[in-house]
């Protein structure tokens, strides 16, 4: 059988393919783009990465290097040196905004002017600072990500704004450095290519406190993942940020290029691209589908999920033969299945070959399970079904409701 958890991304997207919002315009080599182009990927704790729709598409990553960099920031100087050049307060208004707050610093380093401040402060060599914000871009993404020059030198064309930003910050003391320079930086880490692929594997090293589940690698301290996860659950969409709290509820952030990256500690790192946007910035589509994903596989934070444990007690990789001298696999689960349990749970049962063998599903070690794991674990029985397997579902404690036994 497949996994079923690609399928349902692709419904996802099905559901969510509506027209509405704009091509970011200000940047012109932006409003280039194809505006259909829709995509998701979604990133497991141990590296697997599932996606749908264009998930080839590449595009340059904007706001979503904010946080990275504000984590490198905090690994350079510490919490309590960041914090007194910028802040952690929703701004409540757009990205682009020119404001203070009463101590004269940016309120977050969400938006462009205190993400300008948390470029300054990525490393304490200003000649270092671009190789610093490059390669530690990259070990987050698992790969060496590339600059799209052509956007780089088409925003920075247009960067009088994000200057004046970084001059009033400088006027109040709180940028480091020459602030030409920085807003180049800055620039140039907007400009970094993704796919969604990444921005999910970026997303589940900010997840799984700071280790990239792919690669390995610690990238930074668990703490400064907490720190940067607060901070984008309060700040990362904006002035959305209530609505998204409330509707979809897991840390995220989004791009103008019409990318979001969101991050449920723990669990799952997404990423999902569409360029439309909508007035505050953030693609149209992207919200729609993080709103799916979130309600279909229980992922606000707001819901408390059971205590977990590892999910997989024993798969025997050969078959036994029973009584009636069939050749029978076992599984035994435990713990409590939740979405991320139970995509584990169906991968394991993915890898059974499509033979005559019967399958018997051992629950008894299971203490819960949610409506999401109930759903994911009866799709799993129909498919081995459907590939031609006899499933035999142990669950004394009826689980499963005394179905699909
Ligand atoms: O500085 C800018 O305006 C862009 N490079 C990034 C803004 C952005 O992505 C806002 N997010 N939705």
């Amino acid at each position: 059988m497949h996994t079923p958890v690609p399928d349902h991304l692709l419904d996802v997207l099905d559901q969510c393919s509506l027209d509405d919002g704009e091509v970011a315009g200000y940047i012109p080599e932006l409003a280039r783009v194809d505006p259909a182009q829709l995509a998701v990927a979604l990133c497991t704790l141990d590296g697997t990465v599932h996606s749908a729709g264009d998930a080839e598409a590449r595009f340059t990553i904007q706001s979503i290097s904010k946080p990275f960099v504000y984590a490198l920031a905090l690994a350079e100087h510490g919490t309590a040196a960041v914090l007194e050049h910028v802040g952690v307060e929703p701004s409540g208004n757009a990205f682009n905004e020119i404001s203070l707050d009463p101590l004269g610093r940016p309120r977050n380093p969400m938006i462009n002017i205190g993400a300008i401040t948390t470029t300054s402060l990525a490393s304490i060599d200003p000649d270092q600072r671009w190789q610093r914000i490059h390669s530690g871009l990259s070990a987050f993404a698992g790969r060496e990500l590339e600059v799209d020059e052509s956007v780089y030198r088409s925003e920075l064309e247009i960067s009088s704004r994000n200057m004046s930003l970084a001059y009033m910050v400088k006027a109040h003391d709180r940028l480091e450095g020459d602030p030409d320079r920085v807003v180049a930086d800055y620039v140039r880490q907007c400009a970094l290519v993704v796919d969604v692929r990444d921005l999910a594997v970026m997303a589940m090293t900010l997840a799984n406190q700071g280790r990239n589940p792919i690669t390995g690698e610690e990238v930074v301290p668990a703490a400064i993942c907490r720190q940067v996860l607060s901070v984008m659950m309060t700040c990362g969409m904006y002035d959305a940020a209530g609505d998204w709290m409330s509707n979809v509820g897991f840390p995220a952030k989004s791009g103008v290029s019409g990318c979001i990256m969101g991050a449920l500690p723990g669990q799952v790192g997404i990423g999902v691209f569409s360029p439309r946007l909508d007035r505050f910035g953030n693609s149209v589509r992207g919200v729609r589908v993080c709103e799916r994903l979130s309600a279909d596989m229980g992922l606000h934070l707001m819901q408390a999920p059971e205590a977990a444990s590892h999910v997989l007690h024993s798969l025997g990789d050969t078959p036994e033969t029973d009584k009636d001298g069939d050749g029978v696999r076992q599984m035994q689960l435990q713990g409590s299945l939740h979405f991320a349990a139970s995509e584990a749970a169906l991968r394991e049962l993915a890898r059974i070959p499509e033979d005559d063998t019967i399958i018997e599903i051992d629950l008894d070690r299971v203490t819960a399970i949610n409506s999401v794991g109930k759903r994911m674990l009866r799709e799993g029985v129909r498919r081995l079904r459907l590939d031609g397997h006899e499933v035999r579902v142990l669950d004394g404690q009826q689980h499963l409701g005394g179905q699909d036994q």
